[in-house]
């Protein structure tokens, strides 16, 4: 069969568009705000050479406010499966550089699917948030894709595990989905959840707020609950997930994969003879007892700095 000149050099033109984000000007821009790509995160979190992804051509139809010039090649969104540490996962990394992130009706297809066939096959699903929420330029349209998102969420809440990365603004209807999800990790400086950005709120009830006060790491692993785990970088945070999913089953038909401890299971530890005050007005430190309990560095803590008083450093 003969191929078209021209549409093979326009198919080989859009893979290289691609691969090439939101060009190079805003790749650096990313790189200045410590920030990694969406490629560059993928390629960190999973197992070299597992990634298969879906959609990577896929672009909008959108033409109002000028968007028949701005469509990139998978829109904003890197989608499909992998596996980490052996493990297959679902797997989608919102792009920055694309149109801030900004979730679209081809963003909420590539993600559904994916979800779709997790839900189906049993694995976990993993989000890489960095999104200035709904695409305004789609205005409803981006609204109700939201809508198929969070279905899914709801749906796959109890059935395979959820968790999600925030590795930069989580801004409008971007938060509501890692917020349904079981597990949310946020990273110092970069990440910030929030329904309604500072300037709104500034036009709105007068009241000058940061991007700190309002959805920063402190806010939301100290005082709403809402995150779970803090890293102090992109790539700790990958780690943690390695962790975490290293406590799962691989799949919600099987069971937990068995380690062989290497602490002796007879160990007798005399310091829980003392650790615990004898006094019952004394404070002290639960997690020395848990840690002397429990195999030794297994213990995998989630919202430690939840409701603490003293957060310094955040
Ligand atoms: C379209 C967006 C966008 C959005 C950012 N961009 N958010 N485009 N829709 N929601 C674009 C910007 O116009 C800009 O494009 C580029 O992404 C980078 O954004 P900057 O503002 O230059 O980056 P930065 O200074 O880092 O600020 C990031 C930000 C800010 C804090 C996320 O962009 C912001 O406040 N965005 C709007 C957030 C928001 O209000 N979202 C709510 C949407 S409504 P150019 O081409 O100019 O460089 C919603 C409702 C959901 O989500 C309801 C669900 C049911």
């Amino acid at each position: 069969m003969n191929h078209n000149p021209t549409e093979l050099t326009e198919l080989r033109d859009m893979r290289a568009r691609a691969m090439a984000a939101g060009g190079q000007e805003r790749v650096d821009a990313q790189h200045a705000k410590g920030k990694l790509t969406a490629r560059e995160r993928l390629a960190a979190l999973l197992d070299e050479g597992t990634f298969q992804e879906i959609g990577a051509l896929a672009t909008h139809n959108i033409s109002d406010f000028g968007m028949a010039d701005k469509k990139y090649p998978g829109d904003g969104l890197v989608a499909g499966f992998g596996k980490i540490r052996g493990r297959k996962v679902a797997i989608y990394a919102q792009d920055f550089t694309v149109l801030g992130g900004s979730f679209s009706q081809v963003q909420s297809h590539k993600i559904c699917r994916i979800m779709d066939v997790a839900l189906d096959s049993g694995i976990p699903i993993i989000a890489l948030i960095d999104s200035g929420g709904a695409r305004i330029q789609e205005g409803v349209r981006s609204l109700a894709a939201y809508g198929e998102l969070f279905t899914r969420n709801v749906l796959a809440s109890g059935v395979v595990p959820q968790i999600a990365i925030i590795l930069g603004p989580s801004a409008g209807g971007a938060v509501y989905s890692p917020a349904l999800m079981d597990f949310v990790i946020m990273v110092r400086q970069i990440s910030h959840m929030f329904i309604t950005g500072p300037d709104v709120i500034k036009t709105v009830t007068g009241e000058d707020v940061t991007f700190r006060d309002l959805g920063g790491t402190l806010v939301h692993n100290a005082k709403s609950g809402v995150a779970h785990l803090l890293a102090d970088s992109e790539q700790q945070a990958f780690l943690q997930v390695k962790q975490l999913l290293s406590y799962l089953p691989p799949n919600n038909a099987e069971d937990p994969r068995r380690v062989e401890p290497y602490d002796d299971p007879l160990r007798m530890d005399d310091a829980l003879n003392y650790v615990v005050p004898s006094a019952d007005t004394e404070p002290y430190d639960m997690r020395a007892v848990i840690d002397r309990i429990v195999d030794r560095d297994s213990f995998f803590e989630v919202q430690p700095y939840y409701a603490r008083n003293a957060i310094t450093g955040l």
